[in-house]
Protein backbone atom coordinates (compact mmCIF):
# COMPACT_ATOMS: atom_id res chain seq x y z
CA UNK A 1 0.00 0.00 0.00
CA UNK A 2 1.28 3.48 -0.88
CA UNK A 3 1.45 5.95 1.38
CA UNK A 4 -1.23 8.51 1.18
CA UNK A 5 -2.41 11.43 3.07
CA UNK A 6 -5.88 11.44 4.28
CA UNK A 7 -7.61 14.60 3.95
CA UNK A 8 -4.91 16.46 2.36
CA UNK A 9 -6.24 17.98 -1.35
CA UNK A 10 -3.65 19.26 -3.49
CA UNK A 11 -4.73 22.07 -6.16
CA UNK A 12 -2.08 21.71 -9.42
CA UNK A 13 -2.32 23.46 -12.86
CA UNK A 14 -0.37 25.93 -15.21
CA UNK A 15 0.19 29.27 -14.15
CA UNK A 16 -2.89 31.70 -15.07
CA UNK A 17 -5.10 28.83 -14.86
CA UNK A 18 -6.89 29.43 -11.80
CA UNK A 19 -5.94 27.64 -9.19
CA UNK A 20 -5.34 30.18 -6.79
CA UNK A 21 -9.29 31.55 -7.12
CA UNK A 22 -10.54 28.13 -6.44
CA UNK A 23 -8.92 27.70 -3.18
CA UNK A 24 -9.54 30.53 -1.73
CA UNK A 25 -13.21 29.98 -3.01
CA UNK A 26 -13.25 26.65 -1.41
CA UNK A 27 -11.54 28.20 1.79
CA UNK A 28 -14.36 30.57 1.89
CA UNK A 29 -17.00 27.94 1.90
CA UNK A 30 -15.13 25.33 4.78
CA UNK A 31 -14.94 28.85 6.64
CA UNK A 32 -18.72 29.20 6.25
CA UNK A 33 -19.13 25.81 7.53
CA UNK A 34 -17.28 26.06 10.04
CA UNK A 35 -15.12 22.82 8.87
CA UNK A 36 -11.52 22.98 10.06
CA UNK A 37 -8.84 23.15 7.50
CA UNK A 38 -5.46 24.60 6.88
CA UNK A 39 -4.24 26.15 3.87
CA UNK A 40 -0.81 25.83 2.59
CA UNK A 41 1.30 26.27 -0.57
CA UNK A 42 4.37 25.75 -2.19
CA UNK A 43 7.27 27.02 -2.94
CA UNK A 44 6.26 27.89 0.92
CA UNK A 45 6.77 30.85 3.26
CA UNK A 46 9.93 29.11 4.77
CA UNK A 47 13.29 30.56 4.37
CA UNK A 48 13.87 28.00 1.77
CA UNK A 49 10.64 28.31 -0.13
CA UNK A 50 11.59 32.48 -0.09
CA UNK A 51 14.83 31.40 -1.78
CA UNK A 52 12.83 29.57 -4.57
CA UNK A 53 10.92 32.80 -4.79
CA UNK A 54 14.57 34.74 -5.14
CA UNK A 55 15.25 32.51 -8.18
CA UNK A 56 11.99 32.87 -10.09
CA UNK A 57 12.33 36.58 -9.89
CA UNK A 58 15.93 36.32 -11.07
CA UNK A 59 17.33 37.79 -7.88
CA UNK A 60 18.93 34.83 -7.55
CA UNK A 61 20.88 32.83 -10.43
CA UNK A 62 21.54 28.80 -9.80
CA UNK A 63 21.14 25.96 -11.92
CA UNK A 64 17.77 24.22 -12.99
CA UNK A 65 18.70 21.25 -11.13
CA UNK A 66 19.55 23.15 -8.32
CA UNK A 67 16.15 25.07 -8.19
CA UNK A 68 14.53 21.58 -8.35
CA UNK A 69 16.38 20.34 -5.16
CA UNK A 70 15.35 23.66 -3.46
CA UNK A 71 11.98 22.62 -4.13
CA UNK A 72 12.47 19.47 -3.21
CA UNK A 73 14.01 20.34 0.09
CA UNK A 74 11.29 22.86 0.73
CA UNK A 75 8.62 20.32 0.27
CA UNK A 76 10.42 17.87 2.73
CA UNK A 77 10.76 20.84 5.02
CA UNK A 78 6.68 21.24 4.29
CA UNK A 79 5.71 17.96 5.11
CA UNK A 80 8.26 16.61 7.89
CA UNK A 81 9.09 20.41 9.68
CA UNK A 82 7.82 19.82 13.40
CA UNK A 83 6.81 23.01 13.98
CA UNK A 84 4.25 23.17 10.63
CA UNK A 85 4.44 19.86 8.99
CA UNK A 86 1.71 18.42 6.65
CA UNK A 87 1.94 15.03 7.57
CA UNK A 88 1.33 15.52 11.29
CA UNK A 89 -1.70 17.81 10.32
CA UNK A 90 -3.53 15.29 8.15
CA UNK A 91 -2.94 12.52 11.08
CA UNK A 92 -4.47 14.49 13.52
CA UNK A 93 -7.25 14.47 10.87
CA UNK A 94 -7.20 18.01 9.55
CA UNK A 95 -8.22 18.78 5.99
CA UNK A 96 -4.91 20.61 4.46
CA UNK A 97 -5.41 22.33 1.20
CA UNK A 98 -2.24 23.09 -0.45
CA UNK A 99 -2.06 25.46 -3.67
CA UNK A 100 0.77 22.98 -5.77
CA UNK A 101 2.73 19.75 -4.58
CA UNK A 102 5.27 17.48 -5.79
CA UNK A 103 3.43 17.16 -9.15
CA UNK A 104 4.09 20.83 -10.14
CA UNK A 105 8.25 19.80 -9.99
CA UNK A 106 7.23 16.55 -12.31
CA UNK A 107 5.47 19.07 -14.68
CA UNK A 108 8.00 22.12 -14.23
CA UNK A 109 11.38 20.58 -14.03
CA UNK A 110 11.41 17.38 -16.09
CA UNK A 111 10.93 20.36 -19.05
CA UNK A 112 14.61 21.10 -18.09
CA UNK A 113 15.59 18.67 -15.85
CA UNK A 114 16.24 14.58 -16.59
CA UNK A 115 12.74 13.20 -15.55
CA UNK A 116 14.15 10.17 -13.81
CA UNK A 117 15.63 12.60 -11.40
CA UNK A 118 13.07 15.04 -10.29
CA UNK A 119 10.96 12.00 -9.76
CA UNK A 120 13.97 10.45 -7.96
CA UNK A 121 14.40 13.60 -5.61
CA UNK A 122 10.25 14.13 -5.31
CA UNK A 123 9.66 10.55 -3.78
CA UNK A 124 7.10 11.87 -1.08
CA UNK A 125 4.19 10.84 -0.13
CA UNK A 126 0.79 11.28 -2.24
CA UNK A 127 -2.21 13.07 -1.35
CA UNK A 128 -5.63 11.46 -1.44
CA UNK A 129 -6.82 14.24 -3.36
CA UNK A 130 -5.53 15.85 -6.94
CA UNK A 131 -7.31 18.72 -8.41
CA UNK A 132 -6.19 19.83 -11.36
CA UNK A 133 -7.34 23.14 -13.26
CA UNK A 134 -7.32 21.94 -16.31
CA UNK A 135 -7.52 25.30 -18.36
CA UNK A 136 -5.88 26.18 -22.01
CA UNK A 137 -2.49 27.22 -22.30
CA UNK A 138 -3.67 30.31 -24.25
CA UNK A 139 -6.36 31.33 -21.50
CA UNK A 140 -3.56 31.05 -19.14
CA UNK A 141 -0.92 33.15 -20.94
CA UNK A 142 -3.66 36.08 -21.51
CA UNK A 143 -4.87 36.30 -17.78
CA UNK A 144 -0.29 36.08 -16.98
CA UNK A 145 -0.39 39.13 -19.00
CA UNK A 146 -3.26 40.61 -17.62
CA UNK A 147 -1.49 40.97 -14.24
CA UNK A 148 1.51 42.19 -15.87
CA UNK A 149 3.58 39.09 -15.09
CA UNK A 150 5.14 38.14 -18.32
CA UNK A 151 6.64 39.39 -21.62
CA UNK A 152 8.35 36.39 -23.27
CA UNK A 153 4.92 34.93 -24.61
CA UNK A 154 6.17 32.77 -27.27
CA UNK A 155 8.60 30.93 -25.18
CA UNK A 156 6.06 30.78 -22.62
CA UNK A 157 3.74 28.88 -24.54
CA UNK A 158 5.80 26.40 -25.65
CA UNK A 159 6.95 25.94 -22.05
CA UNK A 160 3.51 25.79 -20.70
CA UNK A 161 2.34 23.53 -23.49
CA UNK A 162 5.37 21.18 -22.09
CA UNK A 163 4.49 21.23 -18.59
CA UNK A 164 0.72 20.51 -19.48
CA UNK A 165 1.71 17.44 -21.52
CA UNK A 166 3.92 16.73 -18.54
CA UNK A 167 0.91 16.85 -15.83
CA UNK A 168 -0.99 14.48 -17.93
CA UNK A 169 1.93 12.29 -18.37
CA UNK A 170 1.82 12.38 -14.19
CA UNK A 171 -2.01 11.99 -13.84
CA UNK A 172 -1.97 9.21 -15.99
CA UNK A 173 -0.54 6.69 -13.78
CA UNK A 174 -1.25 7.68 -9.50
CA UNK A 175 -1.14 5.06 -6.99
CA UNK A 176 -4.17 3.48 -5.80
CA UNK A 177 -6.28 5.34 -3.37
CA UNK A 178 -5.09 8.61 -4.95
CA UNK A 179 -8.30 10.35 -6.27
CA UNK A 180 -7.56 12.85 -9.31
CA UNK A 181 -10.47 15.56 -10.39
CA UNK A 182 -9.78 17.17 -13.87
CA UNK A 183 -11.48 20.59 -13.63
CA UNK A 184 -12.01 22.50 -16.73
CA UNK A 185 -10.54 25.70 -16.07
CA UNK A 186 -12.06 27.45 -19.25
CA UNK A 187 -15.66 27.19 -17.66
CA UNK A 188 -16.93 30.45 -15.62
CA UNK A 189 -15.07 30.31 -12.27
CA UNK A 190 -18.34 30.03 -10.26
CA UNK A 191 -19.40 26.50 -12.38
CA UNK A 192 -16.06 25.22 -11.69
CA UNK A 193 -16.22 25.61 -8.51
CA UNK A 194 -19.41 24.08 -8.00
CA UNK A 195 -17.80 21.41 -9.39
CA UNK A 196 -14.97 20.93 -7.12
CA UNK A 197 -17.24 20.94 -4.09
CA UNK A 198 -19.40 18.57 -5.28
CA UNK A 199 -16.68 16.02 -6.25
CA UNK A 200 -15.25 16.98 -2.89
CA UNK A 201 -18.48 16.36 -0.89
CA UNK A 202 -18.92 13.00 -2.51
CA UNK A 203 -15.86 11.82 -0.47
CA UNK A 204 -17.54 13.63 3.10
CA UNK A 205 -14.90 16.58 2.37
P1 LIG B 1 2.95 29.78 -7.91
O1 LIG B 1 2.18 28.94 -6.97
O2 LIG B 1 2.36 30.05 -9.24
O3 LIG B 1 3.41 31.12 -7.19
P2 LIG B 1 2.73 32.55 -7.19
O4 LIG B 1 1.47 32.38 -6.40
O5 LIG B 1 3.76 33.41 -6.52
O6 LIG B 1 2.47 32.92 -8.63
O7 LIG B 1 4.36 29.07 -8.09
C1 LIG B 1 5.47 29.76 -8.52
C2 LIG B 1 6.08 29.12 -9.74
O8 LIG B 1 6.84 27.98 -9.35
C3 LIG B 1 5.10 28.64 -10.78
O9 LIG B 1 5.55 29.07 -12.04
C4 LIG B 1 5.20 27.14 -10.72
C5 LIG B 1 6.59 26.92 -10.23
N1 LIG B 1 6.82 25.65 -9.50
C6 LIG B 1 7.71 24.74 -10.02
O10 LIG B 1 8.27 24.93 -11.11
N2 LIG B 1 7.96 23.59 -9.32
C7 LIG B 1 7.38 23.32 -8.12
O11 LIG B 1 7.65 22.27 -7.52
C8 LIG B 1 6.46 24.28 -7.58
C9 LIG B 1 5.82 24.05 -6.26
C10 LIG B 1 6.22 25.44 -8.31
Amino acid sequence: MENILKSFIVFEGLDGAGTTTQIMNLARYYEFNKREYFLTREPTDSPIGQLVRKVLQKKVSTTPEALALLYAADRHDHLYSESHGIVRMTEEDRIVISDRYFYSSIAYQSVECNPEFIRLINAFPSPEFIIFVDTPVDECLERIEKRGEEKELFDRKEFLEKVRENYLKAFEKLPDGVKLMKADGSKPIAEVEAEIRKWLSSFSL
